[in-house]
């Protein structure tokens, strides 16, 4: 596995765990340190456990060798990072690059070569040349082999996944490759053999889909709050219909994290290239970025428009529950707006203080949910966590009119009703 980041990391423990011999490479030699000692650079569920288990084991290497571990190895995934290029749509594939010139070097028996980072179509017909360029064509194989993780569950993602999808028109690597995920596919995944352009195009199509799916049930909610309908009946309503299906209807935030922003960015640039327009994903990706501003207006109205000196409290500061990254998480737009606008604000995450925040002179981390809570005027539930679905914010907050904003609609509106609470959650 070359890169230790989520996906590399993940799957190289979880193949480790399956009876597999497994070296995780990264140029990072403090990270890689690290992970001998079974220090995990990542918040995940299970994580650790599961690295100690398999490293002692002897399963599981560790290794900042990529030439060593390249030629130790029949299969290699290629595991790292492809970021949006800086004000631009367009993913940097610089490191997949890179990274295949160096196995390039050292490829001396056959070798299949697995993409499981997310790259746009096309990206495996590149590092295909950049290989050729050195090796002979007979001597190795590039597949796509995209990844279906969510932070948080990426374990029992691994283990369960709902398809495996092989991007090959090779019988022989195609047969290696259902060897290797025969665990899973037994336990009940499909396993779905396409071309490698269409590996790489499902991948991006999965995740642009889902963002849809939320951005619909996000700007059904703002009708519902209009129409004084409860969105959540809605949800059920709707992805009670096979064909519409539950998941991925909850209205919330601007969905975030480091794949659907990035992936449905990509999607464009890639369309665009090819002379196509997907204009849903378009609108999807401008009501996303617009969600934030839209929340932070009803703050202002639920605040009958003084926020300056108001003491805000941020429940959860993550994407989502069970992760501690931030990237791309709406309280990094809403958090400094509301400060600027003279809030004060004090936020609780269960992964700790975040470093996004420390600039901000009025925006400060308190370490447990009653100190964040108790001087509250407004209390935001930004992240679902577990931890806050039951707490009793009449018995913590010392205010007597303090409102609550779900964000997340973990609360019941008739509780709050019945306990005398000043409620507001989303789409309802
Ligand atoms: C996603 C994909 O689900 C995964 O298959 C892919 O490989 C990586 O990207 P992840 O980013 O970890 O996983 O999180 P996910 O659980 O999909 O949530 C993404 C965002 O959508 C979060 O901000 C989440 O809060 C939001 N979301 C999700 C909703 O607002 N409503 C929902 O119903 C579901």
């Amino acid at each position: 596995m070359i890169g230790t980041g989520y996906v590399g990391l993940v799957s190289g423990v979880c193949f480790a765990d399956l009876g597999n011999d497994v070296i995780c490479v990264d140029k990072d030699i403090s990270k890689i340190n690290k992970l001998k000692k079974s220090i995990i650079p990542i918040y995940e569920p299970g994580l650790d456990e599961l690295v100690k288990k398999n490293y002692k084991s002897g399963r599981l290497k560790f290794s900042t060798n990529l030439a060593e571990s390249v030629q130790k190895s029949n299969i290699i995934f290629i595991c790292v990072g492809t970021p949006t290029k800086k004000n631009k749509y367009e993913a940097d594939l610089s490191q997949v690059y890179s990274v295949a010139k160096e196995i390039s070097l050292n490829i001396k028996s056959f070798k299949i070569i697995i993409n499981k980072s997310t790259v746009p179509v096309m990206t495996g017909d590149k590092v295909e040349k950049i290989i050729s360029n050195k090796v002979k064509k007979k001597l190795f194989s590039v597949i796509s082999n995209p990844e279906f993780l969510r932070e948080g569950e990426a374990i029992r993602d691994f283990i369960y996944p709902d398809r495996i999808v092989i991007g090959t028109s090779e019988k022989r690597s195609n047969k290696i490759l259902k060897n290797l995920y025969s665990p899973l596919i037994s336990k009940g995944a499909k396993y779905i053999n396409t071309s490698r352009r269409a590996a790489e195009l499902i991948k991006y199509a999965s995740n642009a889909f889902l963002a849809t799916k939320i951005t619909f049930i996000n700007e059904l909610a703002n009708l519902c709050e209009k129409l004084k309908i409860n969105v959540e009946d809605v949800s059920i309503g709707i992805g009670s219909d096979n064909r519409i299906g539950s998941r991925f209807l909850r209205a919330g935030p601007a969905y975030g994290g480091s794949c659907f922003p990035k992936d449905t960015r990509a999607l464009i640039d890639t369309a665009k290239k090819s002379k196509s327009s997907l204009s849903v994903i378009n609108t999807v990706i401008n009501s996303n970025n617009n969600r934030s501003k839209l929340l932070l207006n009803r703050i202002r109205k639920i605040l009958n428009n003084k926020i300056k000196n108001k003491k805000i409290t941020f429940l959860g500061v993550t994407f989502k529950a069970n992760t501690d990254d931030m990237r791309e998480s709406s309280s990094l737009e809403m958090i400094p707006f509301l400060n600027k606008k003279g809030a004060k604000i004090k936020y609780y995450d269960p992964t700790g203080i975040k470093t996004e925040f420390e600039k901000f002179k009025n925006v400060q981390f308190k370490n447990n949910i009653k100190d964040a809570c108790e001087m509250s005027d407004l209390i935001v539930i930004h992240t679902e966590w577990n931890e806050f679905k039951l707490i009793d914010l009449k018995k913590i907050v010392k205010k007597r009119n303090f409102i609550i904003f779900d964000m997340r609609n973990i609360y019941s509106a008739e509780k709050m009703k019945k306990q005398k609470i000043k409620y507001f959650g989303i789409g309802k």
